[in-house]
This record gives C-alpha cells, sequence and structure tokens, in this order.
C-alpha cells in the first residue's frame, strides 16, 4: 500500500515535470554564461615586427563568447593595462541592459587601470554571429572576437546543420601602435596612416613580406557543408571575399536569418557579420585553393590596398600526401571601386520572413530623418599647420554635426536628469543648408561642432535616410546604429526624393540588420521602431570618420510599463 502511494505520487510528480518542461522550453533550457575578459599587454609577431598589444587573456584575435539564444551573459571585464577601455557587444539588442553597451562617453564612463566591470545582458531574439570589441578611441584594432549565438537548445537552423563551424575573422593590422596613428592624426588634422596588413583570424597570409607562416588554413573534408561565421572586424575598410573555385551560400546577417542565396564573392563591411555555407567538393582535389579578402574604395585619400589570404585545405583521412606542387588556385575579387558589384550584392539580402522568422516591419511611420554623412574640414588652430584638406583638420558629421564626446556619459546624464552642459536635444533632422549632396561640393566645408542628441517617446517607428555626400569625395559609410535592428527598405544613388523613391521600398522582406554601408554618391532609407529605452549611438563603423565626429547618439525614452523603463545603473559602472 505504502509503496502504491509513493509511486503514484512519483509519477505524478514527474507527469508535472514534464508539463512544465514541455510548456516552458526556453525556460528550462536558458543559462547564464560567466566570461572573465582580462585586459593584458602581450607581445606578438607579425611581418617580421614585433610589438606590444592590448588583448583579453592575451589572446589575439581574442576569446569567442558563445551562448544560446534566451541566454543571460556576465562578462567581468578586468583592466590590467594603462589604456582606459570599454568592451562593447556589438549588434546585441541590449534590450533595457543599455548600461552594458559599453560606448566609453555614451552609455558609461570607461573602466579605469585596475578597475573591472561586469557586463550583464541577456541575448534575446537573435541567433547568427555577432562580434565584441572595444568601443574606446582605436584599441578595438586588437580588442576583438566573435560572438556565436547559437539556436536554442530545442531548436534548429532553418537549413541543414553543418558538419562544422568555423568562425572567420577579418581584422587590420598596424606595425606601429595604433593609439599612435590616430593621435597623430588627430593632432595634425591629416589622414592617419594606413594599416600594413589585413588578418583573416589574426594572421596575414602569404602575399605579405615575411608572413608565409601566418596563415590561416581551414582544413575540410569534401562533401561537406561548413559554415563560416564572417565578421568584418577591420578598422577603416570594408572588402571583398572569396574563395577559389568554391561559391558560398549567404543565410544569416547580423545575427538574423536571410533567404539564403549563392555568391562567389561576399561583399562585407566593417561592423557587419554574416554566415555563409561552404559546401566541399565531392572529391579530393589535387590542389589548394586561396581565400583572400581585399577592400572596396572610393574615396580620395590614400588606403591599404594589399589583399589578405589564407587556404582551403582538403585533408586526405588516409593522409596520403599528394605531390607536394600542388596547384593553388586564386579567386578573382572585383576591382578596388566596383560599386556596381557592391549595389548587386546588397540587394540579394531579404529577410527570411518565414512564418517562424518574421520580418516586423514598421509599415507606418511616426517620424522621417534626413541625415547627410560625409566629410568636412575644421578650421586650423591659431599658429599651427596643419594637414588637412587646404591646409585645414579633416572633420566628418551627421546633418553637418561633428559630434564631440562628453566627458562624462550620455546615459549617466540622461538617467539622473542631469544634461545641462554636457548634451542638447536639438540635433537636426534635416540638414541644416540643403545643397545638391552629390553634386560638385559647396566651397564652405567647415563642420559645426556639438553633442546635440535626437529624442524619441518610446515606441516611435523612425525611418531614417541616409545620405553620402560628395564633401571631399565621395565614399561609402557603413552606418551602425546600437541597441536596434532596422530594416533597409530602399536604397539608390544621386540624392534621395522623397517623392518619388518611397513607392519602390521594400516593406515586406527588408534585410534587418544592425550596420548598412551607405553607398558611395547615394542614399540608403532605412525603419526601426524605438522600443528600447536608453542612449543609442549610431556612427560609421570606419574608426577614422568615427573618430572626425561621424557619430551622434538617439535617446529614447521610458514607457508607460514597467517593463518599458531602464532599470537603474549596476552598482559597479565605472565612473569619470
Ligand atoms: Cu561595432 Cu559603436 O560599434
Amino acid at each position: 500500500m505504502h509503496r502504491r502511494v509513493s509511486s503514484t505520487a512519483t509519477t505524478a510528480i514527474l507527469l508535472f515535470g514534464i508539463l512544465v518542461f514541455s510548456l516552458l522550453p526556453e525556460f528550462a533550457s536558458c543559462m547564464t554564461r560567466h566570461y572573465t575578459f582580462n585586459i593584458v599587454q602581450h607581445n606578438v609577431t607579425r611581418l617580421c615586427t614585433t610589438k606590444s598589444i592590448i588583448s583579453v587573456n592575451g589572446k589575439f584575435p581574442g576569446p569567442r563568447l558563445i551562448a544560446r539564444e534566451g541566454d543571460q551573459v556576465l562578462v567581468k571585464v578586468v583592466n590590467n593595462v594603462m589604456n582606459n577601455v570599454t568592451i562593447h557587444w556589438h549588434g546585441v539588442r541590449q534590450l533595457r541592459s543599455g548600461w552594458a553597451d559599453g560606448p566609453a562617453y555614451v552609455t558609461q564612463c570607461p573602466i579605469q587601470t585596475g578597475q573591472s566591470y561586469t557586463y550583464n545582458f541577456t541575448i534575446t531574439g537573435q541567433r547568427g554571429t555577432l562580434f565584441w570589441h572595444a568601443h574606446i578611441s582605436w584599441l578595438r584594432a586588437t580588442l576583438y572576437g566573435p560572438i556565436i549565438i547559437l539556436p536554442r537548445q530545442n531548436e534548429s537552423y532553418p537549413f541543414r546543420k553543418p558538419y562544422k563551424e568555423v568562425p572567420i575573422i577579418f581584422g587590420e593590422w598596424w606595425n606601429v601602435d595604433p593609439e599612435a596613428v590616430i593621435n597623430q592624426a588627430l593632432q595634425t588634422g591629416g589622414g592617419p596612416n594606413v594599416s600594413d596588413a589585413y588578418t583573416i583570424n589574426g594572421l596575414p597570409g602569404p602575399l605579405y613580406n615575411c608572413s608565409s607562416k601566418d596563415t590561416f588554413k581551414l582544413k575540410v573534408k569534401p562533401g561537406k557543408t561548413y559554415m563560416l561565421r564572417l565578421i568584418n572586424a577591420a578598422m577603416n575598410d570594408e572588402l571583398f571575399f572569396s574563395i577559389a573555385n568554391h561559391n558560398v551560400t549567404i543565410v544569416e546577417a547580423d545575427a538574423v536569418y536571410v533567404k539564403p542565396f549563392v555568391t562567389s564573392v561576399v561583399f562585407i563591411t566593417p561592423g557587419q557579420t554574416t554566415n555563409v555555407l561552404l559546401k566541399t567538393k565531392p572529391y579530393y582535389p589535387n590542389a589548394t585553393f586561396l581565400m583572400a579578402a581585399r577592400p572596396y574604395f572610393t574615396g580620395q585619400g590614400t588606403f591599404d590596398n594589399s589583399t589578405v589570404a589564407g587556404f582551403l585545405e582538403y585533408e586526405h583521412p588516409l593522409h596520403i600526401s599528394f605531390d607536394k606542387n600542388k596547384t593553388i588556385f586564386k579567386p578573382s575579387l572585383p576591382p578596388i571601386n566596383a560599386t556596381g558589384v557592391v549595389a548587386n550584392f546588397t540587394k540579394m539580402f531579404r529577410s527570411l520572413n518565414s512564418p517562424k522568422y518574421t520580418a516586423n516591419v514598421p509599415q507606418t511611420v511616426d517620424k522621417q530623418f534626413f541625415f547627410t554623412v560625409g566629410l568636412g574640414s575644421s578650421p586650423c588652430p591659431q599658429n599651427a599647420t596643419c594637414q588637412g584638406p587646404n591646409g585645414t583638420k579633416f572633420a566628418a558629421s551627421v546633418n553637418n554635426v561633428s559630434f564631440a564626446l562628453p566627458t562624462t556619459a550620455l546615459l549617466q546624464a540622461y538617467f539622473s536628469k542631469n544634461s545641462y552642459g554636457i548634451y542638447t536635444t536639438d540635433f537636426p533632422s534635416n540638414p541644416p543648408n540643403p545643397f545638391n549632396y552629390t553634386g560638385s561640393p559647396p566651397n564652405n566645408t567647415q563642420v559645426s561642432n556639438g553633442t546635440r542628441v535626437v529624442v524619441l517617446p518610446f515606441n516611435t517607428s523612425v525611418e531614417l535616410v541616409l545620405q553620402d555626400t560628395s564633401i571631399l569625395g565621395a565614399e561609402s559609410h557603413p552606418l551602425h546604429l546600437h541597441g536596434f535592428n532596422f530594416f533597409v527598405v530602399g536604397e539608390g544613388f544621386g540624392n534621395y526624393d522623397p517623392y518619388k523613391d518611397p513607392a519602390n521600398f521594400n516593406l515586406v522582406d527588408p534585410v534587418e540588420r544592425n550596420t548598412i554601408g551607405v553607398p558611395s554618391g547615394g542614399w540608403v532609407a532605412i525603419r526601426f521602431l524605438a522600443d528600447n529605452p536608453g542612449v543609442w549611438f549610431m556612427h560609421c563603423h570606419f574608426d577614422v570618420h568615427t573618430s572626425w565626429g561621424l557619430r551622434m547618439a538617439w535617446i529614447v525614452l521610458d514607457g508607460q510599463l514597467p517593463s518599458q523603463k531602464l532599470p537603474p545603473p549596476p552598482s559597479d559602472l565605472p565612473k569619470c
């Protein structure tokens, strides 16, 4: 009798357990992941040059951050170097966790030497690849690494599970200290020295002097599908990437699934990430295939016109080595200024927009903004000589405002209702002096300076047109928005026409991302829903342009409900 009762009770508990688990699968499978990022100096040699770099845990590129959708992530960042440091989780939506976003003087004061700060955020509604990087000055040149977001435990990809997944992270290498490069440029007003090499997973590859041993090798088996998680962590350059004799299928962009499409060349801007499937050949080819990347550039200044390469190698299971003089196939990459290739490639991206992964494109718009983005100049200080355009200093702006970072964090000022003398809320919604943006540039190229922001009520539906200017040369600008994904509803060359162009907007399945290249000499229209309270940075992901002021911030106010409010700052938030 006793046994019977007990076994019935056990069965009941078991059944209840199964019920709870099956009703709340996401609850059951979510977890908290802890990471410690020690910011340290360590020596690295590339191109026969040894230098001390700033890294996380002595790794270059930095460690992978892996989480599942729905997981909470806690990263304790300990600063053991002389520089001030912050880390940004690029593309992570940071829903109501703006204090963990990371841009210095926007959402936080930097972590000072000997101090630490624990970034605390939850990955919500995202799956794919993102990356983390330092967000102060040019420290991200060596402080970066992948963020890998796996589907929930009981969910799969909307495509066949790949045999293996490999992060491929592009970077830029300077033989000198990148901090010295940008500091000198800001001092003289001239363009900064360009990098000495591009890298794949930190390695420049065989096309540079003294670099053959530093080559990334992707060893594969025949007849398998590999997923490459591509990340452009380069500082100032958009890249074309291709693998000789192989096509890839794009399946995801900025941690959102897209309608798959096949391509032989990938174009990727700094700040963008994309997952591609690589199907290997069904047999052992007696050959090595180069995978290579080199820049796309249409500007007027100098740039690093070099090519990074790695090897795709087929490994024989019996380790039969074919003759040592294997053929090496090289990919063909588009010309440096192949604007048409870039435009055609960009237009291929469409949200997957399946019943499960819908594209929630705002169909109506509460507020419209029109921002010019481009270069400009600032006067040379008295008694100085400057190396920028016509003896001035280079600058860059949004609606002619070159954004000045405050000396305290905007989010703290906003939260404590203490904005006086720190920022103003009068960022222009339209260009202050309209001109023919892509025609012959005006004579006066001088920018204004200010810490001006746009304030948006909670849940405002925003349409923003970003218009490149030809001032000091038309150029593509990879614009990145913190705190949101946006939908890319339209783009074109020349000046945006508010009467004609909206008719061609895609409001059904536009791609959803966090970084989009404003076409060189053109415009792009994006829409997003301001459903995340906080202060959100938006800037060109070319660090040189960000440093020159091509940046601004949005303040999204709290909503009515408790779940629509920004919580108070964590107690360990760094002080300025
Ligand atoms: Cu990846 Cu504000 O940047």
